[in-house]
């Protein structure tokens, strides 16, 4: 079971102009392409439950937070694969026994804070887009977005950027070494 955190953000670190935007408005092709890889690649998807209402899919395999349920849930009574799970509840291992396969995790905010801070990520990539917000959504809480790449590298991880199209969105992928 492998983990990979992903999302995309403007060039101050923002992952949405506001809590009910939708990223694929300003996102680049080449990065909805890398997104499509990813979802391709993992067997299953976790988010915040204001990520997942904006974006439903039956048809994905998800586990989505919230703390509005005591219990693991399945999220529709006919939608097999979509659980609310509450981590300040639920156990770990009850996670990774629904989930036995690799995992992307897909914000917002405090799921990725969650990720980061229980050290459980193999791999994260973040595509920058060329556009100043000045306001929105952060991707962290408490990792400015000037610190990303000391943040990563002092928490043993290696890293990577390449130039994805010729307006400059740039991907930084950090990998877990071994
Ligand atoms: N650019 C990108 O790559 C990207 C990626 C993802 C999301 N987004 C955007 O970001 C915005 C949403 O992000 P957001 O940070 O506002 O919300 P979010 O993380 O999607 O959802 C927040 C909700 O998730 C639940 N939650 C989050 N962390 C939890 C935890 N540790 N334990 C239990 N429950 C937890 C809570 O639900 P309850 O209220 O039910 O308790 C919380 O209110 C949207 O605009 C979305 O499109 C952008």
């Amino acid at each position: 079971m492998k983990y990979t955190l992903a999302f995309a953000c403007s060039q101050d670190g923002f992952i949405a102009k506001h809590s009910k935007d939708n990223p694929f408005e300003w996102t680049s092709r080449e990065d909805q392409n890398h997104l499509q890889t990813l979802i391709n690649d993992n067997e299953w998807q976790v988010m915040g439950r204001t990520t997942h209402e904006l974006n439903p899919n039956e048809s994905r395999k998800r586990i989505v937070f919230s703390r509005q349920f005591s219990e693991i849930k399945q999220i529709k009574e006919n939608t097999l694969n979509q659980y609310y799970f509450n981590p300040d509840l639920h156990q770990w291992s009850e996670f990774e026994k629904i989930c036995s396969e690799n995992i992307l995790i897909l914000g917002g905010t405090s799921v990725h804070d969650f990720f980061i801070y229980t050290e459980l990520v193999d791999t994260i990539h973040i595509t920058i887009e060329p556009y100043t917000f000045n306001e929105g959504v952060r991707a962290f809480s408490y990792i400015n977005f000037k610190d990303y790449e000391p943040y990563f590298l002092s928490k043993d991880y290696s890293f990577e950027k390449k130039i994805l199209n010729n307006k400059g969105t740039t991907l930084m992928s950090f990998n877990k070494n071994s």
